[in-house]
Order: C-alpha cells, then sequence, then structure tokens
C-alpha cells in the first residue's frame, strides 16, 4: 500500500519525502487555508519536490461546469496534478468530462460504496472513502473501505481505492491488510507509524554496551 501525504505543509512534504516514506501528496481546501500562502504558490512547492508522485488538489465550485474549468487549469499546472472532484451528482458530470479529457481525476469525500461505484463509472481514477470521519459520526470507516475494495474486486472495477481522513497507525495497518491502494494521511501519523520507543530504548542500549568493548 502506497502512503500520501495529507499535508500542503512544504517542510513536512521534504521531510518524509527525504525518508521514502511517501509517494504523493493530496491537500484540500481546508489543509491549504493552513498555510497562509497562495494556492498557486503552494501547489507549485509540491509539484518541484514530488517529481515522482502525483499530487491531488481539489476544485472549489459545486457545478459541473465550474468544476471542469477548474480541472483543466489545475491539470495544466504540472502532469502529475490529480484532479479532487466532491462526491456529488455535478461532480460526476465533471469527472465524466474530465476523465474522457485524460486528466486523472480523484472523486473525494466518499461515504458509501454506491458514491464510489458510480465515481468508477464515471471514469474515476480514484475514489477517496473517508474512514475517519465516518469513525467521527458513529459509522466504521474501515467498514466502508473494505466494503469498496470488495466490490471492486467483484467487478474488476481498476479505479484505486485512497483511503483519506486517516487518523491512526491501526487505521493504516488495517487498509493495508484489506488491500486499499493508498492511505493518505497527515505527519503525525507517519511519525507514529515511524517511532518505537523499544527501538530507540534497545539502539541506545546497543551504544551503551559498545562503550565497554576495550578500544
Ligand atoms: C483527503 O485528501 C481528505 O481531504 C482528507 O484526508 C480529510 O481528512 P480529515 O478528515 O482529517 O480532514
Amino acid at each position: 500500500m502506497k502512503i500520501f501525504l495529507d499535508s500542503a505543509n512544504i517542510n513536512d512534504i521534504k521531510k518524509f519525502y527525504s525518508m521514502g516514506a511517501i509517494s504523493g501528496v493530496t491537500t484540500n481546501p481546508s489543509i491549504i487555508s493552513r498555510e497562509n500562502r497562495k494556492f498557486e504558490d503552494i501547489l507549485n512547492d509540491i509539484t518541484l519536490i514530488m517529481v515522482d508522485g502525483p499530487v491531488f488538489a481539489e476544485v472549489l465550485a459545486l457545478d459541473a461546469d465550474g468544476m471542469i474549468e477548474e480541472g483543466r487549469a489545475l491539470a495544466k499546472k504540472s502532469p502529475n496534478i490529480v484532479v479532487k472532484i466532491p462526491a456529488i451528482p455535478e461532480g460526476l458530470k465533471a469527472v465524466k468530462t474530465l476523465a474522457a479529457e485524460g486528466i486523472t481525476v480523484c472523486v473525494t469525500v466518499v461515504y458509501s460504496a454506491t458514491q464510489a461505484i458510480l465515481a468508477a463509472n464515471a471514469g474515476a481514477s480514484y475514489v477517496a472513502p473517508f474512514v475517519g470521519r465516518l469513525d467521527d459520526i458513529g459509522e466504521n470507516g474501515l467498514n466502508l473501505a473494505a466494503d469498496i475494495r470488495e466490490i471492486f474486486d467483484a467487478q474488476g472495477i481498476t479505479t484505486k481505492i485512497i483511503a483519506a481522513s486517516v487518523r491512526h497507525p491501526v487505521h493504516v495497518t488495517e487498509l493495508a491488510r484489506m488491500g486499499v491502494d493508498v492511505a493518505t494521511m497527515p505527519g503525525k501519523v507517519i511519525d507514529q507509524m515511524a517511532t518505537n520507543p523499544n527501538t530507540q530504548r534497545a539502539v541506545e542500549g546497543f551504544l551503551k554496551d559498545w562503550e565497554k568493548v576495550p578500544k
């Protein structure tokens, strides 16, 4: 399973890219708003770092024509841009048009398996179930990701599943176990995955013992 960073913070992107931890970056309007910089500048910087992986950028319009216009403009910025379109009926219209033009599209804010099926039929390259936000409303986000995986496999659908709104390492393990293609997550979760106090203690113990070796 690939790991993408759900952030527009350039320092975080450089940090996790240099660790070999991430192979793509996802953003949304809320994530962009945290950086207090122009969207165009942020996107430009991200695409300069993430030269060999996808960079996801979301449209703001809620009507199909507006989404198509924004999607075309985003796609022109860099060959690795993936246009994020929300899973609403107008969004599906935009997906059909953009996908037919060869633009890579991710249908985002997916809360049901039926939205994922429609997105795949419209031509989406990715669908993004919001795992953590489903947990937040008392449902089981992992179950949705598993349902979509099962349905796509049963139907031979090649649209990739990118689990979004990933909140902790257990989400990551379970998503990997069920064969989800990608999980996108904040840097905090990658830090939690990469760090184990037992490993740290063991490494420190080795160094301490090494001091006893005659020099
Ligand atoms: C993906 O790009 C989504 O926009 C994102 O994962 C949402 O995550 P959140 O629920 O933590 O805001």
